[in-house]
């Protein structure tokens, strides 16, 4: 064969590639992949350790709340530093809007971060931005996740079973023990609004409960 008569039968060919490549890139950018829509299964490893979800997937679900306990207004030693994020599952989520109650399988992710203060702060832990001054936003610090299921903890106060990933700055720890009731379950028990799970701070659930 001629280097022009094969030319001229490849091109077509890398033509009909190129296209068929774009399509594909084109499916994959806009198919409907959605955390949203998607259901999260927590994953165990054979000694029942929980894994941390992949894709760091708890930063797309829905946001509930969050608070800010800064290690200045608490003795340099917050117990939670500093900012507190929560995210509830896109499952759980629908139920909770439709019914105010949290199905078995829901799965809460609390992450933190440090309170930002790249070059240095005011007294009170505070940085002077532009919006004003305040407690900003800095590094991830930490992950813990709770999960209600009657069938994986029918032992534990209200089916609720605790998991930390650690406070300290990314990597977490890759899977996570469960706690013990009186580390983590019984303060939630004693002191949360609803179902162990702390509402009174989280607007974004107190406002889709159905009335
Ligand atoms: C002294 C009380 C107390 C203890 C002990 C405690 N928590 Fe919490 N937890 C809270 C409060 C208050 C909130 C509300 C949000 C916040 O302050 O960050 C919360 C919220 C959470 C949330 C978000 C969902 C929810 O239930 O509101 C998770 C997840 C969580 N805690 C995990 C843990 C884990 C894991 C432990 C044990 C290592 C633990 N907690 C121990 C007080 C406690």
């Amino acid at each position: 064969m001629s280097p022009r008569a094969s030319s001229r039968n490849v091109k077509p060919f890398a033509a009909v590639a190129a296209a068929f490549g774009a399509l594909i890139v084109f499916i994959s950018a806009t198919w409907p992949t959605n955390a949203q829509d998607a259901t999260y299964t927590p994953e165990f490893t054979g000694d029942k350790m929980l894994k941390i979800p992949e894709g760091k997937i708890w930063r797309e679900w829905t946001y509930v709340g969050s608070l800010v306990t800064p290690n200045a207004l608490n003795d340099g030693n917050a117990p939670f530093p500093e900012h507190h994020m929560v995210y509830i599952d896109p499952a759980s989520w629908v139920h909770y809007k439709k019914t105010g109650e949290f199905r078995e399988g829901t799965v809460i992710a609390k992450e933190l971060t440090r309170v930002r203060a790249p070059d240095g702060a005011n007294e009170n832990g505070s940085t002077d931005e532009v919006s004003g001054t305040g407690y900003f936003m800095g590094e991830y610090s930490g992950l813990e996740i709770t999960i209600k299921s009657k069938e994986l903890y029918p032992g534990e106060p209200g089916s609720w079973a605790y998991y930390s990933f650690g406070h300290q700055p990314e990597p977490y720890n890759a899977t996570a023990a469960r706690q013990s009731t009186e580390a983590c379950n019984a303060c939630h028990e004693a002191t949360a609004a609803e179902d162990f799970v702390f509402t009174q701070f989280y607007p974004v659930l107190r406002a889709a409960k159905p009335k």
